[in-house]
């Protein structure tokens, strides 16, 4: 009987669950997409139950077309929106509060207390990170002075927290195992990614509990069985976990020092592979974990435009620009090339190098022959410049001379963002065919611990299909669309001053 890896990808819109064969073929995907709540302007909340249901349902119906049977799965393995903050109840299961997404800034006002040097660079040391209310600290904090009482039964080790990969592992040992991965906890503000541990000092900090937090552990690794009741009677070994982004540089088979993936979801994110010592930015980028595996840590560094594709959802659902995502890339062909117009997409913040969560975004260069052709175009050549904004900083902080960048994530379908990515960078960019990187990294790791996989040189040798894009923009017009697009972004710091 066959035997394949079944891997669940828990992003911030959308779940999918994916099986892939030991060739690295994809044999079923399944996918949902699930509602944000905005209770405010600038909270995002989910419900952590649906976000467990939708897991569920893209579980059954994955199975139901591939025709498998669970005793055919051999290991599971489990990705996830990166630090959205969960805190529940360990006797009732129940979450005491709904997520808080990552993108969230309703724990700003902690973060602002905070604020000053000597902290921030221990943070940075410490953590590879910068004070903000993107991480999970500020969060965990928030909800706990939500709910009178929950600081108590925290210290008492009644409640549990846990970024999204520990939340579903919970669930699927049906709450025997409260843990997570290097490269989650990385992404906390409290670990220490140095000495593999929760810090002290920034755990009273916060004043958060250490008996709230979960174990942690690589991210190539048996975590444990899931409980007989959830798959048919079949128990299988959660074998591998890793934040979204995290996973795509696995998926993407960037196990060299120096590659560097860009994955265009509703942020993107760019993440290099720096090897086997962390590096500190200079340029406010965050260290963070690639990757781990038998205890060896593979750290990365990492740069985001955190408002990219979801600033694509807003022309399509706020301003109605357009009725369906593919629309975007029709009117972005049509739309005058040049047109001088810059978007600065910064809707709830700026992340690095700015890391100013008070920004707000704009469209500049405007005039009445502007139509929305050339307001989607502006959107969607913002998310090319930030990238290419990042990979500069990552070249300046490791040395490194980036001559290919690997891409992936749903709007990396868009051949205009593509080429446009390719000639703002002026490097040659490389769209792996299969864009579900995210999942087929979390199916690799969960495969390598339980020997399903060999080693990683196993994985390379995976043939996959990939596109190639090479920049065509002359020197001049980059120069020029670099400057312009340099003023746009200094034009809206200054606004928010
Ligand atoms: O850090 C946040 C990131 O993990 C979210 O990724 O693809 O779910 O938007 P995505």
């Amino acid at each position: 009987m066959a035997e394949y890896i079944l891997a669940i990808d828990q992003g911030t819109t959308t779940t999918r669950a994916i099986i892939i064969d030991r060739q690295g073929n994809y044999i079923g995907t399944a996918a949902q997409h699930f509602e944000q709540q905005v209770p405010q302007s600038g909270w995002v909340e989910q419900d952590p139950t649906i976000i467990w249901q939708s897991v569920c349902e893209v579980i059954q119906k994955v199975m139901n077309h591939s025709g498998l049977s669970f005793n055919q799965i051999k290991a599971l393995g489990i990705t996830n929106q990166r630090e959205t903050t969960i805190v529940w109840d360990r006797k009732t299961g129940k979450p005491i509060h709904n997520a808080i997404v990552w993108s969230s800034n309703q724990s700003l006002a902690i973060i602002k207390q905070l604020e000053n040097e000597e902290i921030e660079t221990y943070i940075h040391e410490k953590t590879g990170l910068v004070l903000s209310p993107y991480f999970s600290a500020s969060k965990i904090r928030w909800i706990l002075d939500q709910h009178p009482g929950s600081q108590e039964r925290a210290e008492r080790g009644e409640l549990a927290f846990g970024t999204v990969d520990s939340w579903l592992i919970w669930n699927l040992t049906n709450g025997k195992l409260h843990c997570t991965d290097h490269t989650n906890a990385s992404r906390t503000m409290l670990f220490d990614i140095h000495t593999l541990e929760w810090d002290d000092y920034l755990l009273n900090l916060f004043n958060i509990p250490k008996n709230l937090l979960p174990k942690v552990f690589p991210s190539s690794h048996v975590y444990g069985l899931t409980d007989k009741a959830i798959f048919d009677g079949v128990a299988i070994p959660i074998s591998g976990v890793a934040g979204n982004q995290q996973a795509a540089l696995f998926g993407q088979l960037a196990f060299q020092p120096g590659q560097v993936k860009s994955t265009y979801g509703q942020g993107t994110f760019i993440v290099m592979n720096t090897g086997s010592e962390p590096k500190l930015s200079k340029h406010k980028l965050l260290t963070t974990i690639g990757y781990s595996i038998d205890n060896k840590i593979t750290y990365a560094l990492e740069g985001s435009a955190l408002i990219s594709g979801s600033a694509i959802d807003w022309l399509k659902d706020s301003l109605q620009l357009f009725e369906s995502i593919e629309d975007s890339e029709l009117l972005a062909l049509k739309a005058e090339k040049n047109s001088g117009i810059y978007v600065v997409p910064t809707f709830r913040g700026i992340g690095a190098p700015y890391w100013d969560s008070n920004a707000r975004g704009a469209f500049l260069g405007i005039n009445e022959s502007t139509s929305r052709r050339e307001l989607v175009r502006a959107t969607l050549e913002s998310i090319a410049y930030q990238v290419n904004d990042i990979i500069e900083l990552m070249e300046s902080d490791t040395g490194i001379s980036v001559d290919l960048l690997h891409v992936d994530g749903g709007a990396a379908q868009n051949n205009l963002l593509i080429q446009f990515q390719a000639d703002i960078l002026k490097k040659t960019v490389r769209r792996i065919e299969r864009l579900e990187t995210t999942g087929l990294g979390a199916a690799y790791l969960a495969g390598l611990a339980i020997g399903y996989w060999r080693d990683q040189s196993e994985l390379t040798a995976l043939v996959s299909e990939n596109e190639q894009f090479e920049p065509h923009m002359t020197n001049k017009e980059r120069q020029e669309r670099l400057h312009g697009w340099h003023s746009a972004v200094k034009a809206i710091r200054y606004y928010t001053k």
